[in-house]
């Protein structure tokens, strides 16, 4: 569970979360919503430790540790994943090297934090007998090129896309597939999805809606931001979090993305 306890954070002397509490629970899914210009991203970037926003107060757990005293590194390994509202480009870095990294750090250095309670990591199909035994050998690029080949196929993005540089000049759609073939590489508990909906075709959304269905299961968290209610005909939402005035306005169940979808965000 991600537990966040009065939580106070600054940017650039602005205060942008105040006195906040909300818990996102393993096996639940849910949604954030409000206007634009609120809070929402800037929750997400604090939580996956962007040093831009200032932590002023507040307690913020993660399981049974404190995630303010990890890492970005650490807490990704932690299986903490964002979708970033814009989905930065990163030149000289290719995409099969970083997948192939992200992939290796996953499934050969345990996270800080077993990810499911009282449970083993997955253990690696890639992985050899040698390397699951401690000695932590990575996959090499000959055979994770060969790995990978099924999810490229599986979501239809070209193999020599791989020897691209991180999703520069990459689609928008392209790029939400790479992020998804993230998540199915690393297989992350807790799932932040900022605005992965947006700027997508009609038959682009369906698919990373079914997509994300497929990815949803009992051992992971899908924390959904969003302007839109599309989403809730493919996925299961647990619970809603209204954010207004830089703390929760409201929190419920299904009944309140009716209510906002009768009435506006006004009414509320
Ligand atoms: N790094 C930053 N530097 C300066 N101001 C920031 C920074 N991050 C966020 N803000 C400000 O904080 C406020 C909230 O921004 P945020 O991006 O979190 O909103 P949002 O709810 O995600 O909006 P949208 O729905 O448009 O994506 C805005 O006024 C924004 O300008
Ligand atoms: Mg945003």
């Amino acid at each position: 569970m991600i537990k966040i306890k009065n939580l106070k954070v600054k940017v650039l002397d602005k205060q942008i979360l105040n006195w906040v509490s909300l818990d996102f629970e393993v096996w639940k899914n849910y949604l954030l919503l409000w206007r634009n210009g609120s809070w929402k991203s800037s929750l997400s970037s604090f939580l996956m430790g962007n040093p831009v926003y200032e932590y002023e107060s507040g307690e913020v757990s993660l399981e049974w540790n404190d995630l303010l005293e990890l890492s970005p590194e650490e807490r990704s390994k932690s299986w903490l994943f964002l979708s970033f509202q814009n989905v930065p480009e990163i030149a000289w870095i290719k995409l099969s090297e970083y997948l192939r990294t992200i992939y290796n750090i996953s499934v050969t250095k345990p996270p800080l934090i077993p990810p499911f309670k009282g449970g083993e990591q997955e253990k690696s199909p890639l992985l050899s007998e040698e390397g699951q035994g401690g000695g932590f050998k990575w996959v090499s690029p000959f055979i994770f090129k060969r790995f990978i080949k099924k999810h490229l196929t599986e979501l239809n993005i070209p193999e020599k896309f791989l020897d691209r540089d991180l999703n520069v000049w990459f689609s928008w759609w392209e790029k939400r597939k790479i992020e998804i073939l993230q998540m199915k590489l690393i297989w992350p508990k807790y799932i932040i999805l900022d605005e992965i909906d947006s700027w997508l075709d009609l038959d682009a959304f369906k698919t990373i809606a079914n997509l994300l269905k497929e990815l949803s299961s009992e051992n992971n968290t899908i924390i959904i931001i969003t302007h839109h209610f599309k989403i809730l005909e493919y996925l299961n939402v647990d619970k809603i979090y209204v954010m207004k005035d830089w703390n929760i306005a409201r929190e419920g169940w299904l009944e309140l993305a009716d209510e906002i979808i009768k009435n506006g965000f006004e009414k509320l």
